[in-house]
Parts: structure tokens; C-alpha cells; sequence
């Protein structure tokens, strides 16, 4: 049986998808990280077992965004490629750990931040799916109160949390860490190291997306700027909302 809240991520994710995907036109899907994607990638193994669409849908070629995407798209019985394969592709489904009334976003709660922004910007289309945690009331940073995911090289790790300190007056950055799963910090699918950065409400995500991506050894940050083109928040009592 379904909680209330797998319930609200799965209804957003079939609404999604059936909303969105039109099997003629997109061919090459990219499939994001986290737990309400679990759905999206069980819709499209639907479609491959429906009469109506299963030979469309057989045409599909589903890019992953880490390592839990990839076993979800293989474990769905659909079609895997890679994004060095296919650079640019038809639409991508992700979720969010933050939404604001722009469409911008905080990803990156579940460190697959990097690869979600290769295939998300690759992407012609751009849909999130989330639960109704995930809508911000304004501005980022409100909701999801454990600061801006930034991946970065190892190396530079000390170097980018003084940075962050010092030069962009972060309030608290701290070095994810494994445990209990793991003694030592947690290492991302392209084997560098996540900073989660407190900067409060963000009022401005662009300028601080763009000052954090400056500073030396930083991979990538968190925040999806103009990137997501639409929403989908299931809620509680089954129903869905759609923003863009
Ligand atoms: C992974 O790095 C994240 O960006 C996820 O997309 C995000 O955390 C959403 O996950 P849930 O669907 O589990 O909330």
C-alpha cells in the first residue's frame, strides 16, 4: 500500500508523462535521479507493454542522469543510451528538492547534481516532477533547508569552503558526509566530492549560481537556472499541480 506522499510523487510522475511525452515526436528521454523518477521510469515501461503505444515506445532510448537512473531505466525493461551518444535529446523528466514561482530550481539532494544539468540542458524540454514539499513559496532556500548542493573536484575541497566563506559570505558550508553508510565523505557518480552551502533565502539564484560556479574547482552547483519548463506537484489528496 501507498503512503500519501509516494502516492502524490507517483500521480505527478504518470501526469507528467502522460502529459508531455509525445512518442512520435520524442525518441531520445532523459530519465533524472531521486525517488518520484522511480515513477516516471515505471510509466514508460507501461507504455512499452501497452497495444496502443508499445511500438512507438519500443523506439524509445532513455538517457540516465547517475547510476540509481540507469538501473531504473534498465530495470523498466527500456532502451539505455548515453548522452556522449546522444548530446542533444527530446525531453527529460527529473525531480527537485526546491521549486520557486520562476522555475528555478535546488537539485542535487541526491548528488547526482552534474549529470542532471548535462542531460537536463540537453534537453529540449525540461519537466519536473515532485511532491508538494517541493514548492517554494518565493524564493529558494525556504523549503529546502539543506543549502545548495556544489559538486567539486577533491582536491579543491578546502579551498572552495573558505571561498564560499569568505568571498560569498555563505552562512554555513559543510562537506557531505557518508555516514552512517559510509565513514568520509560522500563521492559523487564522476568521483568528486559535494559541499552543501546555507545561503538562507536566495533572491537572486542566477547571480549566486554564477558567483559559485567562479570559484576554483567547482564542477557545478545546484541551482537550475531557466533551465525547467514545467512543473507537476502531486498533492495529498490526489490531485496534481502544474506550474509553466
Ligand atoms: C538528485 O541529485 C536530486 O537532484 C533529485 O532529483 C532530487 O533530490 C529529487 O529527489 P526526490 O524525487 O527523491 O525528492
Amino acid at each position: 500500500l501507498h503512503s500519501t506522499l509516494e502516492e502524490a510523487k507517483r500521480i505527478a510522475a504518470y501526469r507528467a508523462v502522460d502529459e508531455n511525452l509525445i512518442p512520435v515526436q520524442h525518441r531520445l528521454i532523459g530519465v533524472g535521479s531521486g525517488s518520484t523518477v522511480i515513477y516516471v521510469a515505471e510509466r514508460l515501461g507501461q507504455y512499452l507493454l501497452d497495444p496502443k503505444f508499445s511500438i512507438l515506445a519500443s523506439q524509445f532510448v532513455c538517457i540516465p542522469t547517475g547510476f540509481q537512473s540507469k538501473e531504473l531505466i534498465l530495470t523498466n525493461g527500456l532502451t539505455l543510451g548515453s548522452i556522449d551518444q546522444y548530446p542533444s535529446i527530446d525531453i527529460v523528466f527529473d525531480g527537485a528538492d526546491e521549486v520557486d514561482s520562476d522555475l528555478q530550481l535546488i537539485k542535487g539532494g541526491g548528488g547526482c547534481l552534474f549529470q542532471e544539468k548535462l542531460v537536463s540542458t540537453s534537453a529540449a524540454k525540461f519537466v519536473v516532477v515532485a511532491d508538494y514539499r517541493k514548492r517554494s513559496p518565493k524564493y529558494l532556500g525556504t523549503n529546502w533547508v539543506k543549502g545548495v548542493p556544489i559538486e567539486v573536484v577533491p582536491s579543491a575541497y578546502v579551498r572552495v569552503l573558505s571561498d564560499l566563506r569568505i568571498r560569498l559570505k555563505c552562512k554555513q558550508a559543510v562537506l557531505r558526509q557518508g555516514a552512517p553508510a559510509k565513514a568520509g565523505p560522500v563521492v559523487t557518480d564522476n568521483c568528486n566530492f559535494i559541499i552543501d552551502a546555507h545561503f538562507g533565502e536566495i533572491e537572486d539564484p542566477a547571480k549566486l549560481h554564477a558567483q559559485i560556479k567562479m570559484l576554483v574547482g567547482v564542477v557545478e552547483t545546484g541551482l537550475f537556472i531557466n533551465n525547467a519548463a514545467r512543473a507537476y506537484f502531486g498533492n495529498p489528496d490526489g490531485s496534481v499541480d502544474v506550474l509553466g
